[in-house]
C-alpha cells in the first residue's frame, strides 16, 4: 500500500529546511568545538558566526537575519537585517545564535550550542541586545498558571498546585547572577529546590519542557535574543512564557523604537514572539543536559543536533557521523 502525504507548497518547502537548518547548526557547532577550552570567547564566537553564514547563504531561501550578532554597525557578520541565504526560496526571518554560552566554550564547560529559529517572514519579534525578564514552565498546564507579574513563590505554590505536589518537589533554573538574589531566596523559602547555571538560557528555558531535566520553572533576567529563541523551541513543544523587555535607559527605548518596539514595557507571550509557525534547531558544542558536543574521532566527527517544527510538535534528535572533512572548512 502506498502512502501518499498532502502538505501545502509553503509547507512543503518547510518540511524540507527542517534538515537543512540541521546542516547549518552542525557547521557552526564543529567550528566552534574546535576552539573549546582556549579561552578565546571572541575567537570561538567568530568561527562559529563565519561558519553559520557561509551554511545560511547556501539555503534556498530568502532569509533575513532579526535576531543576530548585533546592530549593522556593531556586527559585520550575521548582523541584524542582513540579508542571507540563495533567494531562491521562501521569505523568512531568522534568530541566531551562533555560539551561545561563549564563555562556556572558551572554557569548556558544559551546555554550549550554536542554535537557530525560522519562521515566515515578519513573524518573529525583532528583539534588541538588551536584558529580558522571563518566566517559563513546561506544557500540559493550565494557561494562567505563572505569570511574570507575581511574586517568585506565588508562581512556585501555583505550579506545585497545578503539578499537584508540594513546592519541595519543584526545582527552579536560573542564571547565577547576583541579579538574582531576591528571586532565590523567595524561591527557597516555599521549600523549592533553585538549579544554578552559569550561562545559556535558551536550554535553560527548554530544560522545562523536558521532563528527564527534572526542570519545572526557568526564573529571571537573560538576554532578550536569547529570550525569542527559547520563545520558538517552546512553541515547537509547548510550554508557557512571559517576557518583557528591560529598556531601562532612554538609548534603549529608543533603539528598541527603531525596530518596531511600541509599547517599551509590554508583557510578551509566546505568541507574540513567535507570531506564526517555526522551526527551531540546535547543536550541542560541550557536553550539556540538552545535547552532547561535538566529538573529533580520528576519522569522522559527531555532532548532536535537536531540531523542532511547530506544525507538528515533532521533535528530532540527530546524531550525525560526518566523514567529508573538507564541509567544514578544516585546515
Ligand atoms: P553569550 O553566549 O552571548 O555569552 O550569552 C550567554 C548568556 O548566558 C545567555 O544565555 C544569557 O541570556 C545571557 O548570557 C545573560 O547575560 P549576562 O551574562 O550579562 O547575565
Amino acid at each position: 500500500m502506498s502512502t501518499s502525504i498532502t502538505v501545502q507548497p509553503s509547507l512543503a518547502i518547510e518540511r524540507v529546511l527542517t534538515i537543512e537548518i540541521v546542516r547549518v547548526t552542525e557547521r557552526a557547532a564543529v567550528a566552534a568545538a574546535r576552539l573549546r577550552g582556549r579561552g578565546h570567547e571572541k575567537a570561538a564566537d567568530q568561527a562559529a558566526v563565519d561558519a553559520m553564514r557561509r551554511e545560511l547563504n547556501n539555503l534556498p531561501i530568502d532569509g533575513t537575519v532579526v535576531i543576530g550578532e548585533g546592530e549593522m554597525d556593531e556586527a559585520p557578520m550575521l548582523f541584524i537585517g542582513e540579508k542571507v541565504g540563495n533567494k531562491s526560496g521562501p521569505k523568512v526571518d531568522i534568530a541566531v545564535d551562533p555560539l551561545e554560552g561563549t564563555t562556556l566554550c572558551a572554557k569548556n564547560m558544559p551546555g554550549a550550542i550554536a542554535t537557530l529559529a525560522m519562521a515566515e517572514s515578519g513573524t518573529l519579534l525583532h528583539a534588541p541586545d538588551v536584558y529580558m525578564d522571563k518566566i517559563a514552565i513546561g506544557p500540559g498546564y493550565p494557561k494562567g498558571t505563572i505569570d511574570l507579574d507575581a511574586p517568585a513563590d506565588e508562581n512556585i505554590r501555583n505550579l506545585a498546585k497545578a503539578k499537584g505536589v508540594k513546592p519541595e518537589n519543584i526545582t527552579a533554573i536560573l542564571l547565577d547572577r547576583p541579579r538574582h538574589a531576591d528571586i532565590i531566596a523567595a524561591v527557597r523559602k516555599t521549600g523549592a529546590a533553585v538549579s544554578l547555571i552559569t550561562d545559556g538560557d535558551v536550554a535553560g528555558v527548554i530544560h522545562c519542557a523536558e521532563m528527564r531535566t527534572g526542570i519545572d520553572i526557568y526564573l529571571g533576567i537573560g538576554g532578550a535574543p536569547e529570550g525569542v529563541l527559547a520563545a520558538a523551541a517552546l512553541r515547537c513543544i509547548g510550554g508557557q512564557m512571559q517576557c518583557r523587555l528591560l529598556l531601562d535607559t532612554e538609548e534603549k527605548r529608543e533603539r528598541s523604537r527603531k525596530m518596531g518596539i511600541k509599547d517599551p514595557r509590554k508583557k510578551y507571550e509566546i505568541e507574540d514572539m513567535v507570531r506564526g509557525d517555526c522551526l527551531f534547531a540546535a547543536t550541542g558544542v560541550t557536553t550539556g543536559a540538552m545535547l552532547s558536543g561535538v566529538r573529533f574521532a580520528k576519522d569522522m566527527i559527531e555532532t548532536e543536533t535537536v531540531v523542532m517544527r511547530s506544525i507538528t510538535g515533532t521533535v528530532r534528535w540527530i546524531k550525525a557521523e560526518h566523514r567529508q572533512f573538507e564541509k567544514f572548512h578544516l585546515d
